[in-house]
């Protein structure tokens, strides 16, 4: 039976995601874990909660398949008609939905070689090729990407901010990009961290929709703290949604998480005290980092690229045994790194006291 699985599913390395704090707790029999692995909100708004209580009276029934209620407040929110929309359950899904409604069998998508590993992986599952190009300064390189589009190109993902770096690319980069790509590629900007972003110079990539082939990504399981609840969306051409929509699992996205998501849409308080809280706290962060010595990335994003001493499983193993689970960058070949989320003061605090005894 060991040889039923398709060829590339039999060689596939699958995503490895953060380790869950039950499973932490239940291995090591520790009380209290804190999780600062997969750059999740350390809040929850109280908004999304009572949508949730009260959608609660609905699963018996499937959920709406065009999310029309969030669909309407997102395209109200961004001056966008309802059709520039297609909701996944998470924006992981929609890597799936664009590779195969854009990319044929013969035909090759690229990004960078320490990105989010969810491109490769899902275009590998999908039997495409991919094309990895370095990145330079821990920086997404456009310039070395532009140079390896062939007529075989079809779609390039961009994570803006990238994800494990945290590092940008500026606007002016991207308009040098976007300027005289061939008109059959398609380029995605993932940009799942974008209200984490203070700089004055991170690109609008929606002013871009009406003039290039440019889908971008975004979701609710970051600023807006819904990262169970599993929605993301992505804002592009309606000649290009209408596409998405027909590859697109029917009920793909749940009642309660379309009604939190609508919630949260609302609840611009609490954005605006998830973002000031990880703002402060990268402070506290570089600032501690600092004080010891340890070299770190900045980050654009909630979560830091800290460089260690020691290979980066022993020191998520060690800090494990603390009850801190950070995440290791094994999968991504920085084995003298780690990816620290920022989390709640007390849990940064703590990370530090850790972090401190294993140097
Ligand atoms: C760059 C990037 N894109 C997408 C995702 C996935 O987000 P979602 O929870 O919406 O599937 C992540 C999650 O860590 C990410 O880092």
């Amino acid at each position: 039976m060991k040889n039923l699985a398709r060829r590339n599913i039999r060689n596939l390395v699958a995503y490895k995601s953060g380790k869950p704090i039950n499973e932490v707790k239940r291995e090591l029999g520790l009380k209290r874990v804190i999780k600062l692995a997969s750059n999740e909100s350390p809040l929850i708004s109280f908004r999304v909660k009572n949508a949730i209580k009260r959608s609660i009276s609905e699963i018996n029934r499937y959920p709406e398949g065009s999310c029309f209620y969030l669909r309407q407040k997102l395209s109200k929110k961004f001056g966008l008609k309802p059709g520039n929309f297609v909701f996944g359950n998470g924006s992981d899904e929609l890597i799936d939905v664009i590779i195969k409604t854009f990319v044929e069998q013969d035909e090759e998508i690229i990004t960078s070689k320490i990105s989010f590993l969810e491109y490769e992986i899902v275009a590998k599952i999908n039997a495409r090729r991919v094309i990895t190009v370095p990145l330079k300064s821990f920086k997404y390189d456009l310039k070395a990407i532009k140079q390896k589009i062939t007529a075989k190109t079809k779609v390039i993902f961009i994570a803006n901010p990238n994800n494990p770096t945290g590092t940008y690319v500026n606007a002016g980069e991207v308009r040098e990009f976007l300027t005289g790509l061939p008109a059959n590629v398609i380029v995605v900007f993932d940009e799942a961290y974008n209200e984490f972003v203070d700089a004055p110079d991170f690109p609008d990539t929606f002013c871009y929709l009406n003039k290039k082939n440019v889908i971008i990504l975004r979701t609710f399981s970051k600023v807006y703290g819904m990262a169970g609840l599993r929605i993301g969306y992505a804002v592009a051409e309606e000649c290009l949604t209408k596409f998405m929509e027909r590859v697109r699992p029917p009920f793909n996205v749940n009642s309660i998480a379309q009604a939190s998501a609508a919630a949260a849409l609302s609840d611009t308080g609490h954005v605006s005290a998830a973002r000031k809280i990880t703002l402060a706290q990268k402070k506290y962060l570089y600032d501690a980092l600092d004080r010891l010595g340890v070299a770190y990335i900045p980050s654009a994003a909630n979560f830091i690229l800290i460089k260690v001493a020691k290979n980066t499983v022993t020191v998520f193993r060690e800090m494990l045994r603390y009850g801190v689970i950070v995440r290791d960058m094994e999968q991504y070949g920085l084995n003298n790194y780690i990816r620290v989320t920022i989390g709640k003061p007390g849990e940064n605090r703590k990370f530090i006291e850790v972090f401190k005894k294993l140097l």
